[in-house]
């Protein structure tokens, strides 16, 4: 291990106990163990093994100096801490080690991509784009001996600010990889996707390949960590403006390489999810891991990603986002009910005496215009709220269109509740990410409907397990 990663794993290490104390850190959702995270890196699955980094700033629970953190699982459930896998590497001019994917060349070696960033030059408007190699576990990381591989003059004249974060995908034999940016930064920036394509097996030499996408919107500044893939027919990209993180579904020429959108969404509505990351697992889905942003500081850590999320296309080609199935095995013993009739009058449920819940509950609205569900414990107002009126559903504070198909009246709520963090898929459209105060002993789910009757088909709730 070099001194760099020595002196990063020793400040976690010396923070984890303060960290691992604190009773409103997660514990099914991934953390490092103690200190600052943001982005989900490099997820990949390899050789039997489900591998994920994230941006770390080892030194504190407040951002700084990034690197990447490495966590692994087998079965996307249960995950184990490993050392950290890249530092800066000072001595060749490196000061941070910004987000990026990984991915097999056409070598078969595993390799990671991200954005370099050199000391005391501000990103904005200095990046370069570094590649490392690993051994088949991904834990011994070699900087490749070609880095930059990717640097701003693949441009020629053009600026390129914000320039960052790349993502590699393959279509046919191909491997192309994207870069967010901005471009007329005298203009206030205006928000881009770049594409470029591998020259060699290697994956150290690529070429221009131009804009694959020009954000529609004029005030979106930038498009931090793009995502680019194809979900079933179509092509999907995500971008991360600096706000709620958007994505596109549309169609992708490989030989212009132009993305040409036809609809668009957000991927969660809340306010604290940012900068996903995606990776293929062996079944062929994609799976995806955003930032749940927005801690305290002065814990011990600071932020944690979501819990992977299956995406896919409904029927009528919306966008859905399912947890990952593996995680019903972190289910404890169940509370259910079964066709409990909701009206106005509210019915307590006791939930699990736990604050890490799941709840799944399948609602037929009947005659009902809506129905709402709290969470309530100690005396406090409730800690969770969701509603519904056919139209919109409310979590919180969280407002997000939510309609029915036709003929359909049914709500599929699942609601994860991991001390301070919330996550809830409506539907599996519309998903919702929110920090929230840790519930206390006793809590009870108060559920009614307004405007009818409607069926409560089915209510369950665990409590959910460790992922370490
Ligand atoms: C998104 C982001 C990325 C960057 C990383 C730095 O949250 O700003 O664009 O690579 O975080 O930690």
């Amino acid at each position: 291990m070099n001194d760099a990663l020595a002196r990063a794993a020793a400040a976690v290490q010396a923070a984890a106990p303060r960290a691992q104390a604190d009773p409103t850190r997660p514990i099914f959702h991934i953390t490092a163990p103690a200190q600052w995270v943001n982005d989900p890196n490099g997820p990949i699955f390899h050789k039997g093994v489900y591998h994920l980094f994230y941006q770390l700033h080892p030194f504190s629970d407040g951002s700084g100096p990034k690197y990447w953190g490495h966590v692994r699982s087998r079965d996307l459930a249960r995950w184990e801490h490993l050392p950290i896998a890249l530092a800066p590497s000072g001595e060749a001019g490196e000061a941070e080690i910004w987000s990026g994917c990984c991915t097999i060349n056409g070598k078969g070696e595993p390799m990671a991509f991200y954005t370099s960033i050199a000391p005391g030059k501000p990103a904005i408007d200095h990046a370069e784009q570094w590649a490392a190699t690993s051994d088949d576990d991904l834990v011994a990381w070699k900087k490749s001996p070609a880095n930059p591989v990717l640097s701003e003059a693949l441009h020629g004249g053009t600026k390129v600010y914000d320039w960052r974060d790349p993502f590699i995908f393959r279509d046919g034999k191909k491997t192309f990889l994207v870069l967010g940016g901005s471009l007329n930064q005298s203009k206030g920036g205006q928000a881009v996707v770049n594409i470029y394509e591998a020259e060699n097996a290697e994956l150290t030499k690529w070429r221009y390949r131009g804009v694959l996408f020009h954000h529609p919107d004029p005030e979106a500044r930038t498009s931090e960590c793009p995502n680019f893939f194809k979900l079933g027919d179509e092509w999907v990209l995500f971008v991360s403006p600096y706000g709620k993180v958007q994505y596109f579904v549309g169609d992708f020429d490989p030989e212009t390489c132009r993305f040409r959108p036809r609809t668009r969404g957000l991927l969660d509505h809340g306010p604290n999810f940012y900068a996903p990351n995606t990776m293929v697992v062996p079944d062929g889905r994609r799976l995806v891991w955003g930032w749940v942003t927005g801690f305290p500081g002065g814990r011990g850590w600071n932020g944690c990603l979501t819990l992977p999320r299956q995406l896919s296309f409904s029927r009528a080609g919306q966008l859905q986002q399912t947890p990952a199935p593996q995680l019903t095995r972190l289910r404890g013993k169940p509370v259910a009910w079964r066709k409990v009739r909701l009206d106005s009058d509210r019915k307590s449920l006791m939930l699990p005496e736990s604050n890490t819940l799941e709840i799944e509950s399948e609602i037929d609205l009947g005659s009902a215009s809506g129905v709402g569900l709290a969470i309530n414990s100690g005396n406090k107002t409730p800690q969770v709220l969701v509603n519904f009126n056919g139209l919109q559903i409310q979590v919180l504070d969280v407002k997000a269109p939510l309609t029915l198909a036709k003929g359909d009246r049914t709500l599929t709520l699942r609601l994860f509740i991991d001390r301070s963090v919330l996550e809830v898929f409506a539907n599996e459209t519309v998903c919702v990410t929110k920090r929230i105060a840790p519930l206390e002993a006793n809590a009870a789910l108060e559920i009614s409907a307004e405007g009818g009757t409607a069926n409560a088909k089915q209510i369950r709730a665990w409590p959910i397990a460790s992922i370490w």
